[in-house]
């Protein structure tokens, strides 16, 4: 039986190429639903170690390497890929040390070829648009998505449209949809009204929605927890830690999760914990209240990727913490600039969103959720150089409401020898 979409609400199935994003009957939020007693058959892990290092398309992609768990069925001329995925699982054991844990892992999703893990979705959502056929692609954006889409947009020939508000979008990532092509939309609203703009105009325009109300872009972002569990061996981690904005990764990996316990990659199921800012907290504040009742909020935070108040995935978040067992927690603006400036110095780097992992790891060990001896993994999910306002704001003390702890202040100097020696030799240059 071929994969097919099909309604997490009511069940109700649409053939695999049909151009819906919600369904018809309950106007539930779709998956794509893979034949796994067929699968079964067919792959093991082993089918996924024989392609490590395959310098051949599209098996060198972190994320086509696990074809038959993402879109088993599709054309393999059909896939537009960069490629992306096999990025690094850092070992941190001054971070480690620092959130309470010995084994702590960082999996550095900024490593994709436009540098935040949402390559890893586009590759899935692009190819189907290629499927179907497609030649415009749309989304909205808090910068990253937009990046994205204008790269695989370009690559895969198709015009990429990208819709995101009209301030706080940091430079890297608007930069990056300009140059790569796209038509970008500056709107005086935020990302959730956005959000709502580009479906009513894709359905008007015939555009295709690469938003991660597309099941095909979750299917792509599984693959972080695919390849982080190969990386460690088959072996899940106690917990896996990611920051939640649009919930669209959350959903990923609990269904990536969900699946490998289902065919036996994995004996057992590694804790989720969703973190979010403080000041964009809808999921956490339901999960607080037992998710009775859902109320959107109005976002705000100092990561601006995660600013989003009316969250899309919501349901499929839930469905996730249910399968993993999983916990939501939520960080302020000053523990996540602070975590990640000490993400920053040692050499790895991330931009502010990502830091949610390590300061809600911190955070959930000193309320003795997480056990100092369980293993962690925090997924990093873009790069440093994304959003270097934050960085410099931050070691300049110019942030709102934000006292650096760590901070790192430029010098300044005349050009000459005994100045720039005296700034060498004063107390404050540390030797290390
Ligand atoms: N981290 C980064 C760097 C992001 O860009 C995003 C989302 C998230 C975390 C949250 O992931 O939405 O799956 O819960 N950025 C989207 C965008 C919304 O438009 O680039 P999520």
């Amino acid at each position: 039986m071929r994969s097919q979409l099909q309604c997490m609400e009511c069940g109700q199935q649409y053939p695999i190429d049909t151009v819906i994003y919600n369904c018809n009957t309950c106007g539930g939020l779709l998956d794509v639903q893979h034949d796994f007693d067929a699968l079964r058959k067919t792959i093991s892990r082993e089918t996924f170690d024989e392609r490590l290092g395959s310098l051949e398309a599209p098996y060198n992609s972190g994320v086509w390497r696990y074809k038959e768990l993402i879109y088993p069925d599709v054309d393999s001329t059909c896939i537009v890929s960069r490629p992306e995925g096999n990025t690094n699982l850092y070992r941190s054991l001054k971070l480690g040390q620092w959130a309470g844990v010995d084994t702590l892992y960082l999996k550095h999703e900024g490593e994709n070829p436009t540098g935040s893990f949402k390559d890893r979705g586009m590759t899935g959502g692009v190819t189907q648009a290629n499927v179907l056929g497609m030649k415009r692609v749309a989304c909205a954006s808090t910068g990253n998505t937009s990046a994205s889409l204008a790269a695989y947009a370009a690559f895969g020939d198709m015009k990429g449209i990208v819709f995101f508000q009209d301030q706080q979008i940091a430079l890297g990532k608007l930069a990056q949809a300009v140059a790569y092509g796209a038509m970008g939309i500056q709107v005086a609203a935020d990302f959730d009204r956005n959000l709502e703009l580009v479906r009513e105009i894709a359905q008007r325009f015939g555009i295709y929605v690469l938003n991660s109300i597309n099941p095909f872009r979750l299917e792509g972002q599984k693959s972080i927890i695919f390849e982080t569990i190969q990386q460690l061996r088959w072996r899940a981690p106690d917990w896996i830690v990611c920051p939640g904005g649009n919930l669209g990764n959350s959903s990923a990996f609990g269904k990536a999760l969900y699946e490998l316990h289902q065919l036996g990659f994995i004996d057992r199921i590694s804790r989720l914990a969703i973190i979010q800012a403080e000041g964009a907290n809808p999921l956490y504040r339901g999960y607080r209240r037992g998710f009775n009742t859902f109320a959107p909020v109005r976002a705000h935070t100092v990561a601006t990727a995660i600013k989003i108040g009316n969250p899309v995935n919501y349901a499929k978040a839930i469905r996730s913490l249910e399968w993993t067992n999983g916990v939501v927690e939520q960080v302020s603006d000053q523990e996540i600039m602070d975590a990640k400036a000490l993400i920053d110095r040692q050499g790895i780097g991330c931009e502010p969103a990502s830091a949610c992992s390590l300061a809600g790891t911190r955070k959930l060990v000193q309320m003795g959720i997480i056990k100092p001896h369980e293993t962690v993994v925090g997924i990093l999910t873009g790069h440093v150089l994304k959003d270097p306002d934050a960085t410099i704001a931050y070691h300049e003390g110019r942030l709102a409401d934000i006292e650096a702890a760590y901070p790192n202040r430029l010098h300044r100097a005349e050009p000459s020898v005994e100045a720039i020696s005296r700034i060498l030799s004063s107390d404050s240059v540390r030797q290390a």
